[in-house]
């Protein structure tokens, strides 16, 4: 007996595995300046004085937004090549298994966690079935329209003939115009920024609350489980 304080034998999964953890962190720093950089581009600063080309204040925030763009497409690309490489949790982003009526059943019985009506949080190794479904419609659909939508609207800047142009400028037309391409990718990020918020804010909660860790899970890849209970 090391102590008379209460103890638990605890037990750890390594679930997370470095490139999963590395893209986690670039993924949510890019997301970060997209959205802060985005918002300044559809609600301009004040003009400031003087020729905009000597402060270029809105020719650099739009520089840091391509190239966060680009941090962000090349990493989305990468996870798709771990999501095929990686251990069987690194495939959950990509994959939904809506056939199954116990994912079914589980995701009813995490809202109701959530919303404080369960008493017994259940163990998952994985991502619980909640933030599963919503990691997947925000993150890899929601993304992948970004990026789709991202590059339309590049592709007008970068001119008929360029590789945006050849790949991504039937967006425009099929969408109807600029503008609504616009509005989409604008939309798009309140809906980013919002489930951020919810992801941010259960994350802390589960860690306190569930029985795994969670925010250490993201930073050294084991989960560790609070009791030895099934
Ligand atoms: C999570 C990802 C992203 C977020 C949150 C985001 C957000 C935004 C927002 C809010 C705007 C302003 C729209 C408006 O005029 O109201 C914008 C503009 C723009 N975004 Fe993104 N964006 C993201 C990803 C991308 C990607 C992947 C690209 C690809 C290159 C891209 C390219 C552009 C372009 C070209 C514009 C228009 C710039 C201008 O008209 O000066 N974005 N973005
Ligand atoms: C822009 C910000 C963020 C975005 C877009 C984001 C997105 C994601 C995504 C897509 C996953 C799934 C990872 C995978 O399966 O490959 C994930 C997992 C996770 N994120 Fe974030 N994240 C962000 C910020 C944060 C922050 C600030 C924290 C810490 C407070 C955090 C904590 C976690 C944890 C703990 C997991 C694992 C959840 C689990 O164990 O089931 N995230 N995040």
């Amino acid at each position: 007996m090391l102590t008379d304080l209460p103890t638990v034998k605890q037990t750890a999964v390594y679930v997370y595995q470095t490139p999963v953890r590395i893209w986690h962190w670039v993924n949510a720093l890019s997301i970060t300046v997209l959205a802060i950089t985005g918002y300044l581009i559809g609600s301009p600063l004040p003009t400031l004085p003087g020729e905009a080309s000597d402060h270029y204040l809105m020719g650099n925030i739009r520089f840091f937004h391509f190239a966060a763009a680009y941090f962000f497409m090349v990493g989305f690309i990468f996870r798709i090549y771990w999501a095929i490489v990686g251990n069987s949790y690194s495939h959950q982003l990509f994959t939904l298994p809506f056939w199954r009526k116990r994912f079914w059943s589980e995701l009813v019985h995490e809202v109701r966690w959530y919303a404080f009506l369960e008493k017994e949080p259940r163990k998952y190794i994985g991502h619980n079935p909640l933030a599963h479904l919503f990691m997947v419609v925000i993150i890899t659909v929601g993304g992948l329209v970004m990026i789709v939508t991202g590059m339309a609207l590049y592709s007008e800047q970068t001119g008929l003939g360029s590789w945006q142009d050849d790949l991504f400028g039937w967006v425009i037309p099929f969408v109807g115009q600029s503008q609504d391409v616009r509005m989409w990718h604008h939309w798009g990020m309140w809906v980013i920024v919002v489930f951020v918020m919810l992801h941010v804010y259960t994350a802390i909660r589960e860690d306190i609350m569930s029985r795994q860790s969670l925010i250490s899970t993201m930073i050294s890849g084991w989960r560790m489980f609070k009791d030895d209970r099934p």
